[in-house]
């Protein structure tokens, strides 16, 4: 492949059969936001190594468009997620789904809805599942990224848990993107939008674009500075 083409390869949209699958995929990213993280993964340099990383995958659909641009990019994308839902998710909360519930044990269950929705997209050998609480995987974590996306549990301790162990490992010229970030209060919760602010103002990020409540952050040759949580200054 040519330099040209290789380029134009690695800025093209996801096919319409992927935006088809993508769009019937159960979840909670709106097209124009999958396209701007497509979009987002498919701009790291080629020298930025490493995988990209998503926490929070639920039925797989923001890992579509990810998955797509990891093969556009040569990369691979790891799915952090237990599967067992948010606190949302649950049982009397809004964002409950009955038939997600695995009857044996009483627990939701969106792993083999992600699988499914991985393999008939045809991404299953780009598309790494890691099973497990996000704060552990992190632990043992510690090959830089070259994008990771931030869309797990959205309350204050898995949201701030999930910046601290995972915002450092994003490589200079790497991308973080953040989902559900609402600057108005009244349009949703403050974690994500609390974390977003922590990045800013860590020093270590600078912002690239916004659509909806997706944010876009590129990662300077800088350290973190610390920042401490709103709720604890
Ligand atoms: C908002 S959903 C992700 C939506 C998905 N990105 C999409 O495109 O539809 C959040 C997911 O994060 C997972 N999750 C929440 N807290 C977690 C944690 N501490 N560790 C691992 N996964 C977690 C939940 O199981 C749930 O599937």
């Amino acid at each position: 492949m040519s330099t040209s083409s290789a380029a134009a390869e690695r800025a093209a949209e996801p096919s319409a059969e992927l935006r088809r699958r993508a769009d019937e995929a159960r979840g909670f990213l709106p097209p124009e936001e999958g396209l701007a993280l497509h979009r987002a993964a498919c701009a790291v340099r080629a020298e930025v190594a490493g995988p990209l990383l998503e926490i929070g995958s639920y039925c797989g659909k923001s890992a579509l468009y990810l998955g797509d641009a990891a093969r556009r990019t040569g990369r691979v994308l790891f799915c952090v997620d237990h599967h067992r839902g948010s606190e949302e998710n649950q049982l009397g909360w809004e964002w409950h789904e009955p038939d997600l519930v695995d009857p044996a044990v009483g627990l939701l269950d969106t792993l083999p809805h992600f699988r499914r929705t991985v393999q008939d997209a045809g991404l299953e050998d780009v598309v790494v599942a890691v099973v497990g609480e996000s704060a552990t995987v992190a632990r043992w974590w510690t090959p830089p990224l070259a994008l990771l996306f931030i869309d797990g549990g959205h309350g204050e301790d898995p949201a701030h848990h999930d910046y601290e162990c995972w915002a450092p490992l994003v490589a200079p010229g790497g991308r973080l993107a953040i989902h559900d970030v609402f600057p108005d209060p009244a349009d949703g919760g403050r974690p994500p939008y609390e974390i977003y602010g922590r990045a800013l103002a860590s020093g270590a990020f600078v912002e690239l674009e916004g659509c909806g409540s997706l944010r876009v952050l590129q990662r300077l040759d800088a350290p973190l500075r610390p920042t401490s949580r709103p709720s604890v200054r």
